[in-house]
């Protein structure tokens, strides 16, 4: 009977219970023990109580749940060997030889380094009297499997990260709602975004509702983006429009790398000798990561989840470590590593203000 663990890591998302539920129910459908490691890496590198065997009914109405029910933590001992060989211990006494992580890129690199170092990890469990040969020769192999959770959509190689769609949802309903109060007033509102290195938050939701100007980190703007930005929101203004909305991710830039913050344009938007609109600012924070996942992050979690427990049941040795995307509306599975050497790429690309290939490499197109 195989054993295998779920866990979540990283920051949370919507739909990481969805996927834990996944896990746990065609897990015991396909005739295995399921384990949740509850509080991510620190959990395993723990132990003990973090380790629970789980049942069908013990994830009943998860689906509908934000947040990570199993927790999650960023844990700095899974860093050094010492918490890493820990958590290979807890592993082998707690009979789990396969593991599925939700998190994100970092959480991810995380487990497949300790899936690579994972017979030297016994070996030296062994070495140092911790564990018999015998307690860990079942355990020659480790698999792992990565899920992708994430609001900020930032993975290469997959069109969308369990989580993004139901912040994007948030995002809009916020937006929504500050319209309302913005055309009563006639004001302006820069909205700040979550996206460290990655605008598809700010960018979908300036799409979907119809913002003024965004600004994201992939797109820095040109010098002149001031006076770009005024003339665009003067023009508007000029037939009609009774509110302004500017969207800007965490991470926006100028193209020299000076950070755009929404105090910037603020004090642009509201300048006497310019546009002099009433302006204020709001930082959605994290309720665009909080609350219950939307439809499509439900299903994506529950497609990828069953998807994740036939890849540790049809894994062999040399199957390199996988992760579960969602490509052109087919979920698949595709080498990790890969995927985050990509993802770390574009992250380069975008410190070196190498757009061309940012975009590449993240396979999406983005015009003026
Ligand atoms: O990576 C997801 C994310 O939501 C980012 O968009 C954001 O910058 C960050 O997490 C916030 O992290 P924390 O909750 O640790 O402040």
């Amino acid at each position: 009977k195989r054993r295998i663990a779920m866990m979540t890591s990283g920051g949370d998302s919507p739909g990481m219970n969805g996927a834990t539920r996944a896990v746990v129910r065609y897990g015991i459908e396909r005739g295995c023990e399921v384990f949740c490691i509850h509080e991510g890496y620190e959990g395993l590198v723990q132990g003990g109580k973090f380790i629970k065997k789980m049942n069908w009914s013990d994830v009943r109405g998860w689906l509908s749940e934000g947040g990570t029910l199993i927790g999650t933590a960023r844990c700095m001992a899974f860093y050094e060997r010492p918490g890493r060989l820990k958590a290979a211990k807890n592993m082998v006494l707690n009979g789990i030889d396969a593991l599925i992580i939700c998190g994100g890129d970092g959480s991810l690199t995380g487990a497949d380094k300790f899936r690579a170092e994972w017979p030297g990890l016994l070996q030296e469990l062994v070495e140092t009297n911790e564990l018999t040969p015998e307690q860990t020769e079942p355990f020659k192999h480790l698999n792992i499997v990565g899920l992708v959770g994430s609001i900020d959509n930032d993975m290469s190689g997959t069109d969308a990260t369990i989580g993004c769609y139901s912040a994007l949802s948030r995002i809009c309903e916020m937006v929504d709602y500050i319209e309302a109060t913005a055309s009563s007033h006639s004001r302006a509102f820069v909205i700040e975004v979550m996206g460290r290195h990655c605008g598809w938050l700010a960018l979908m939701a300036g799409v979907a509702t119809g913002a003024d100007f965004v600004f994201i980190p992939e797109k820095p703007r040109a010098e002149n983006w001031r006076e770009e930005m005024c003339r665009i929101v003067a023009k508007h203004r000029e037939i009609g429009k009774r509110k302004t909305i500017v969207i800007v991710a965490e991470g926006a830039h100028d193209k020299d790398g000076n950070k755009i913050s929404p105090d910037m344009i603020k004090d642009l938007l509201a300048d006497k000798n310019g546009l002099a609109l009433d302006t204020r600012i709001t930082t959605l924070g994290h309720v665009q990561r909080g609350g219950t996942a939307c439809a499509y992050d439900r299903y994506l979690a529950t497609l990828q989840g069953v998807e994740a427990v036939n890849a540790v049941l049809e894994a062999t040795p040399e199957t390199p470590t996988p992760f579960i995307a969602i490509t052109e509306n087919k979920i698949c599975r595709k080498p990790l590593v890969q995927a985050v050497l990509d993802t770390k790429e574009v992250a380069k690309a975008i410190e070196a203000q190498d757009f061309d290939k940012a975009m590449g490499l993240r396979d999406t197109e983005f015009t003026d």
